[in-house]
C-alpha cells in the first residue's frame, strides 16, 4: 500500500515539476486570450492625443462612450488607457478592487508635489497618512475651526466689496487661507505671507515643461518647493521647541513619530495642492449658477436670513451672531446647491490609476501597465442616472443618488478625507455672500477654459457690492 502511494506521490510530482509551467502559461494565457475592450489606439506613439486637446475633452470621451460604450481603449499622451464611464466599473477600479489599480502620475508632479505624498501611495504608508489626514478633517475636528473659517469669509467678502474682481482668483485665496487655517491653526497667519509666496511660484510650473535649467518655469518652481520645505522645517522646530497642544492636520502628523520631516512636508503640500484650486473653482461655478437661476438664489437667500432670524430669537442682541456647526446642518437648500453645482461643473471630470497586473472585467482584459480612467464627468451627465443632465436643477438631490452614481469626491480608498471641509467652508461663505451682498457678472460667460479644472471663461469676473 505504502509503495502504490509513493510511486503515485512521486508520478503526481513528476506530472507537476514537468507541467506545471505550461499550466501556468496556459491559465495566463487564458487572460491574455481575454479581448480588449472596443475603441481606437489611433496613430503609433502620438494615439488619440490630438483629437483629445483639440476639442472639449468632455466632447472627446462623450463621442467614444456613443460609439463603442462606457467601456473603451484608447492612446493617449504617450500611454494605452481604458475608460470607464460606468458606475459598476467605476465601483470595480476605486473600491471593491482598488488594490490591483494604483494611482499614477507624471514622474514631474510627483518631484513637484513631493514623491511621499498622499496621492502616489498604496498599502501600509497610504493608509497610516489617511488615518492622520482623516483625524483632522473629520467633523468633530472642523466643528471646531467654523469661526475661525467665517473671518475669513467675512475679510474676503469685504475686500471684494465694490470692485470688479475675478471670482477665481479671489475664491482660490480663500480656500487657501483656509487650507492654511485647517493645517497649522491660527499660527498660520505668521507664515501666510511666505507660503503663498513660495506656493504661487510653485503652481505656475505645475503645467510647465518639466526642464529643469536655469530661467524655466520648472526650475523657478522646483527652486520655491525647496523653500517652502525650509519654512515647513522652520514651522516644525518651533513646534517642537513650544510644546504647545494642537488640534490641526501638522499636530496629527507630527503626533506619529514613523514620519521624517521630509514626509510631513510632502504631505502638507500635497494637502495644499488639493485643497485649494477645487474648492475654489467650485465656488467659482456656484456664483455663476446662481447668478443665472435667480428662483434658486432667492431660495438660497432666504434659507441663510431664516439661520441669522433664529440666531436673534435666540439670545439677547447687540452684535452680530456667529455661525456654528450646527448652523451649517441647517442649510438643505444651500448644500443642494453645492450637490448640483459639483454634479454639473465636474470639475475633476476623471482619475487615473494603472493596472498592477493583467485584469479581467466583463470578459475584457484590461492589461497590466494600461492606465485607466473612471470618467466621473461622463457618470454625472447620464441621461439615464440624472435625467436632462445639462439643466442646473438642485431639487435633483431632494432625493439621494443611487450608489456610485455621484462621486465629486471620488470613492474608496482614495476618496476625498477634505469633503466635510470643502463643504463647510463653501456653506460659510455663501451665509454671508447671499445675505449681505449682490453680484453681476461681467462680459459673456458661456464659455469654458480648463486651468486644469473646468472654469467659467476668464474666471468669472464679476463686480460685488453690498445689499444696505
Ligand atoms: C470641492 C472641493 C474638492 C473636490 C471636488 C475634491 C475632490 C477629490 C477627489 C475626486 C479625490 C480622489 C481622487 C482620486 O481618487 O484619484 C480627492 C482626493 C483628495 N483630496 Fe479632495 N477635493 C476637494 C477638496 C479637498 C480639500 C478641501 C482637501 C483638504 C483639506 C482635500 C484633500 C484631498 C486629499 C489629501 C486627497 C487624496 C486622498 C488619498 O489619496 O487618499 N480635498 N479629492
Amino acid at each position: 500500500m505504502e509503495l502504490i502511494s509513493m510511486i503515485f506521490f512521486s508520478f503526481s510530482s513528476i506530472i507537476i515539476i514537468f507541467f506545471l509551467p505550461s499550466l501556468l502559461k496556459f491559465f495566463a494565457s487564458v487572460g491574455r486570450n481575454l479581448p480588449l475592450p472596443p475603441g481606437s489606439l489611433g496613430w503609433p506613439y502620438i494615439g488619440e492625443t490630438f483629437q483629445l486637446y483639440s476639442q472639449n475633452p468632455n466632447v472627446f470621451f462623450a463621442s467614444k462612450v456613443k460609439r463603442y460604450g462606457s467601456i473603451f481603449k484608447t492612446h493617449i499622451l504617450g500611454c494605452p488607457c481604458v475608460m470607464i464611464s460606468n458606475p459598476e466599473a467605476a465601483k470595480f477600479v476605486l473600491v471593491t478592487r482598488a488594490h490591483l489599480f494604483k494611482p499614477t502620475f507624471p514622474a514631474s508632479k510627483e518631484r513637484m508635489l513631493g514623491k511621499q505624498a498622499i496621492f502616489f501611495h498604496q498599502g501600509d504608508y497610504h493608509t497610516k497618512l489617511r488615518k492622520l489626514v482623516l483625524r483632522a478633517f473629520m467633523p468633530e475636528s472642523v466643528k471646531n475651526i467654523v469661526s475661525d473659517i467665517e473671518s475669513i469669509a467675512k475679510d474676503s467678502l469685504q475686500s471684494w466689496e465694490g470692485r470688479l474682481i475675478t471670482t477665481f482668483q479671489e475664491m482660490k485665496t480663500y480656500t487657501f487661507n483656509v487650507a492654511l487655517l485647517s493645517i497649522f491653526g491660527k499660527d498660520e497667519v505668521l507664515y501666510r505671507e511666505d507660503l503663498k509666496r513660495c506656493y504661487y511660484i510653485l503652481e505656475k510650473g505645475y503645467n510647465s515643461m518639466p526642464i529643469n535649467l536655469p530661467g524655466t518655469l520648472f526650475h523657478k518652481s522646483m527652486k520655491a518647493r525647496k523653500e517652502l520645505a525650509q519654512i515647513l522645517a522652520k514651522i516644525l522646530s518651533t513646534r517642537r521647541e513650544m510644546k504647545l497642544d494642537h488640534t490641526d492636520l501638522l499636530a496629527s502628523f507630527m503626533g506619529d513619530k514613523g514620519l521624517t520631516d521630509e514626509q510631513i512636508a510632502d504631505n502638507i503640500i500635497g494637502v495644499i495642492f488639493a485643497a485649494r484650486d477645487t474648492t475654489a473653482s467650485v465656488l467659482t461655478w456656484i456664483l455663476k449658477y446662481l447668478g443665472e437661476n435667480p428662483t434658486v438664489l432667492q431660495a438660497v437667500t432666504e434659507e441663510q436670513e431664516a439661520i441669522i432670524k433664529s440666531k436673534e430669537n435666540t439670545s439677547s442682541g447687540g452684535d452680530e451672531k456667529v455661525l456654528s456647526w450646527a448652523d451649517s446642518k441647517k442649510m438643505p437648500i444651500t448644500s443642494r446647491v453645492i450637490q448640483e453645482t459639483l454634479r454639473v461643473a465636474s470639475i475633476l471630470s476623471f482619475t487615473f490609476r494603472e493596472a498592477v497586473k493583467d485584469v479581467e472585467y466583463q470578459g475584457y482584459l484590461i492589461p497590466k501597465g494600461w492606465k485607466v480612467l473612471p470618467l466621473f464627468r461622463n457618470i454625472h451627465h447620464s441621461p439615464e442616472i440624472f435625467p436632462d443632465p445639462e439643466k442646473f436643477d438642485p431639487s435633483r438631490f431632494e432625493v439621494a443618488p443611487k450608489p456610485n452614481t455621484f462621486m465629486p469626491f471620488g470613492n474608496g480608498t482614495h476618496a476625498c478625507p477634505g469633503n466635510e471641509l470643502a463643504k463647510l467652508e463653501m456653506l460659510v461663505l455663501l451665509h454671508h455672500l447671499t445675505t449681505k451682498y449682490r453680484w453681476s457678472m461681467v462680459g459673456s460667460n458661456s464659455g469654458i477654459q480648463y486651468a486644469p479644472f473646468a472654469l467659467p471663461q476668464n474666471g468669472l469676473p464679476i463686480i460685488l457690492t453690498k445689499k444696505f
